[in-house]
């Protein structure tokens, strides 16, 4: 199993934070938001990492994470030109990928669980990890019956669930053939959606439903929750720089 984090795109929605600086390494509390995807990867028991980039302060990224040996990984790099979509994004790795699988995670969100078991027990096919929220109409929205999903809607006015379909996702090296024939959405996008769409129309689609916190660090208002969500309860416990319970930390702390 590879890694794949996806930190491209423009940013906008947080401007004027963004205007010298990349979203990925703005605080959430006391780290760099890349932090907590590259965590929840490393806390699977993956090694080999790519971040995928877009054009603007990559030498921060490559300052900050250097080679991976601080981490205990191997990280690559790629670049993505545009802002034409997560699966655009996705899909500048096929080649780093191989016939590998891949999980792939979106560069700011952060999650509390583990999901080491997961990507232990997982085959083939693709896997997505939902969340209960309260404003699903924010997200891609999945409809589940039993344990299957129905399908995906992403940002529908109406939501058919309140179970968010979070940016964590498991792909068999299927998903690189998928993304060669996505067109565009109306946001001019290849949409992460699609792929996973695809995957359930074949009926190759299995999800999870998180227990622990998760939240998108987007805009300011979620950018400050996923501040106050990882200051008060903590993360799972890993390895990139994330303090564990032996380091005396309580994770309760009033902020
Ligand atoms: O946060 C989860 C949601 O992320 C999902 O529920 C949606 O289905 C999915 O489409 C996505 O929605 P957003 O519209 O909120 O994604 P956003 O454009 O904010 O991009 C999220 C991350 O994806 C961003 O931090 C970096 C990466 N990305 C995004 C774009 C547009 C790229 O790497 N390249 C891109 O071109």
């Amino acid at each position: 199993m590879k890694g794949i984090i996806l930190a491209g795109g423009t940013g906008s929605r947080l401007y004027p934070l963004t205007k010298v600086t990349n979203k990925h390494l703005l605080p959430v509390y006391d780290r760099p938001m890349i932090y907590y995807p590259l965590n929840t990867l490393i806390s699977a028991g993956i090694k080999d990492i790519m971040i995928v980039s877009g054009r603007g302060h990559v030498g921060h990224f490559l300052e900050l994470l250097g080679s991976g040996k601080e981490f205990g990984v191997r990280f690559a790099y790629e670049i993505q030109e545009g802002a034409g979509g997560i699966a655009e994004a996705l899909g500048l790795a096929a080649d780093w990928a191989g016939a590998e699988n891949v999980t792939v995670i979106l560069g700011d969100n952060i999650f509390q669980d583990n999901v080491r078991k997961d990507v232990e027990s997982f085959e083939s096919g693709a896997k997505i990890f939902l969340k209960e929220v309260p404003d699903a109409q924010r997200f891609g929205v999945a409809e589940v019956k039993g344990s299957r999903v129905l399908g995906i809607e992403e940002k529908p006015k109406v939501p058919r669930s309140n179970l968010a379909v979070t940016g964590l996702y498991i792909y068999d090296a299927g998903v690189f053939e998928i993304i060669k024939t996505l067109k565009p959405s109306g946001r001019g996008e290849l949409e992460i959606t699609d792929v996973n769409n695809a995957y359930i129309r074949r009926r190759a689609m299995e999800f999870s439903v998180l227990e622990g916190f998760w939240s998108d660090a987007g805009t300011f208002e979620s950018l400050l929750r996923a501040s106050v969500l990882v200051q008060r309860y903590g993360i799972c416990q890993g390895t990139a720089g994330v303090p564990g319970p032996e380091s005396g930390v309580d994770p309760l702390r009033d902020i």
